[in-house]
């Protein structure tokens, strides 16, 4: 199995632990292949809102030096896993950073079919508040991207480092991943038979009539025209 991590903090905290044994789980099943990146050595600048991505193309993003091998990671990937602690409620600012450059990929501009037989999993941990909020940050982006089954995973560790966090409450984030590595490994294996999300489905549609009454930016007009959707073919 293919995997890109995207690591929403560089050091090994809690929250690169958490991922680290779904990552373990996961290979007691079978082989794995990891490709990990790490925010922000991997990706170092904020969207400077040019809006040249939407207009021109991502190549012409000034930072594309940098999101063409993200993108190809996500591209080459049967499992994405994003990863951020809780900060001030929502992602590390460097994720945040990292996923306001891949609004090109969204459904409502040209999202990339490479992505739609995709599973995605957000791992999120916290002190004790904002699962929820920073899950949701990472989630809106793989069902936006079209990631066919998304998975979650919320830890309230209540404490600040991996090494603090009490052992029943150790226990239970091993027993979590555990069982959350079963689920990732059928999803994938089964990822070809299962059909796309009604989200998937409804924003394409949506989307290309808006395409086809010419909608706001030619760029995105021209991609779907390329790709044959204004024309009848579904890429599910
Ligand atoms: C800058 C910063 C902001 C934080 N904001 C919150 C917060 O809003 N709510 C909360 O419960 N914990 C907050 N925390 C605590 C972390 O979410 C928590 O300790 C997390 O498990 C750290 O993960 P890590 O070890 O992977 O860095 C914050 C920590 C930092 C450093």
């Amino acid at each position: 199995m293919k995997i890109t991590v995207i690591n929403g903090i560089q050091h090994h905290g809690s929250t690169w632990h958490c991922k680290d044994l779904l990552l373990q789980n996961i290979a007691s099943h079978l082989e794995i292949e990891v490709t990990e990146l790490y925010l922000p050595r991997d990706m170092s600048h904020f969207c400077a809102g040019c809006f040249s991505c939407f207009l021109k193309g991502e190549d012409s993003c000034p930072h594309a030096d940098q999101i063409k091998p993200v993108v190809a990671a996500l591209e080459a990937a049967d499992l994405v896993i994003l990863t951020s602690p809780v900060y001030g409620l929502d992602v590390s600012g460097q994720m945040k950073a990292l996923l306001d450059h891949l609004c090109f990929m969204w459904f409502s501009h040209r999202p990339n079919p490479q992505l739609f037989n995709t599973v995605g999993v957000s791992i999120t941990t916290t002190a004790g508040a904002g699962l929820s909020h920073t899950t949701k940050t990472m989630q809106n982006s793989l069902k936006f991207w079209g990631v066919k089954k998304r998975f979650t995973s919320k830890q309230a560790v209540a404490a600040l480092k991996w090494s603090d966090i009490p052992e029943k409450k150790r226990r239970k984030i091993e027993k979590d991943l555990a069982a959350l590595s079963h689920q990732v490994v059928r999803a994938v294996a089964t990822i070809d038979q299962r059909r796309s999300p009604l989200f998937a489905k409804m924003m394409f549609n949506v989307m290309k009539r808006m395409m086809k009454n010419n909608g706001w930016n030619p760029k995105d007009r021209e991609y779907w025209q390329e790709k044959g959707w204004l024309d009848g073919t579904k890429p599910f």
